[in-house]
């Protein structure tokens, strides 16, 4: 594939930062002043890049630290779907680059995990700000991708794309990344399309049955993946049988290698 072939974003909407805190902080700084995007924000490195759950996440340069700013209509309720929305869009980025294949070794973990195999190569943090009704929502698209190293120190299995055959420098990530969000996020249309992004998440994630486990609020939940609720909540079956439904919570993979390549850093995700 040639340079050319990469795309990117028109260059009036995205920011190349050197350094920043985080872009997801520096997006969201801006809305908050007015700016209504679609902006994306890029740095080569983030002093202080959030993950889900008020981790951190770490940002050495030549990975991919990107947020996407954009104002949207939708109902407060719906702009958590945008985290599906970045997942499926994130797949097909890296699919366009090289020879992982989506629902294969490349997939999806709710909500919006990209593992390659078990273990992580990225992850995507949505944050959104109400400015009155008539403005819409400010919906911050935060997406973190492995290109060329994972943090040194372990915990979970965490990988990156060169390690598979898709050497991307960030740049090209970006123009993949931003074309099929763009085009994703025509499908969603505000939510009104979300039964087209469930679908193509489903078709993206792991297989029907997988064990699985839940933290959530009231704690471990251990079961079998049973797909997608309409709104894109994530369903359980439990070990009696019953469905669960979640719409928050860490999901763990009960068949997660441990001989993955490299560890995720305990504070990084
Ligand atoms: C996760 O915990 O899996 C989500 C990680 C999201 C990280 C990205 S990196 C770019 C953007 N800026 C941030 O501060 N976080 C997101």
């Amino acid at each position: 594939m040639s340079p050319m072939d990469f795309g990117a974003p028109n260059p009036d909407s995205w920011l190349h930062l050197a350094e920043i805190d985080s872009t997801n902080g520096e997006a969201m700084r801006r809305a908050l002043a007015g700016e209504a995007g679609p902006l994306w924000v890029i740095a080569d490195r983030q002093t202080s890049g959030r993950g889900r759950s008020s981790r951190s996440w770490v940002s050495s340069p030549g990975n991919l630290y990107a947020s996407l700013l954009i104002t949207t209509g939708a109902a407060i309720a719906k702009v958590g779907q945008l985290s599906l929305v970045a997942g499926v869009a994130t797949i097909d980025a890296i699919c366009k680059a090289g020879p992982l294949q989506a629902g294969h070794s490349l997939r999806l973990k709710w909500p919006n995990d990209i593992l390659i195999g078990t273990a992580k190569a990225g992850g995507i943090l949505v944050e959104s700000s109400a400015r009155g009704c008539k403005e819409g929502i400010a919906a911050v698209i935060g997406i973190g991708l492995n290109l060329a190293s994972v943090p040194t120190e372990l915990r979970r299995a965490a990988t990156y794309l060169a390690a598979h055959g898709v050497t991307l420098s960030p740049r090209e990530a970006l123009g993949l990344l931003a074309r099929e969000i763009d085009a994703w996020l025509k499908t969603w249309d505000e939510g009104a399309g979300f039964a087209a992004v469930r679908e193509g998440w489903l078709e993206r994630a792991g297989p029907v049955g997988e064990p699985l486990s839940v933290l959530a609020n009231e704690g471990h939940i251990e079961g079998r993946f049973a797909g997608l609720d309409a709104d894109g909540a994530l369903i359980i079956a439990d070990k009696d049988g019953c469905e669960r439904r979640f719409t928050y919570g860490d999901v763990s993979l009960a068949n997660a290698s441990l001989t993955a390549d490299v560890q995720e850093k305990d504070d990084s995700l």
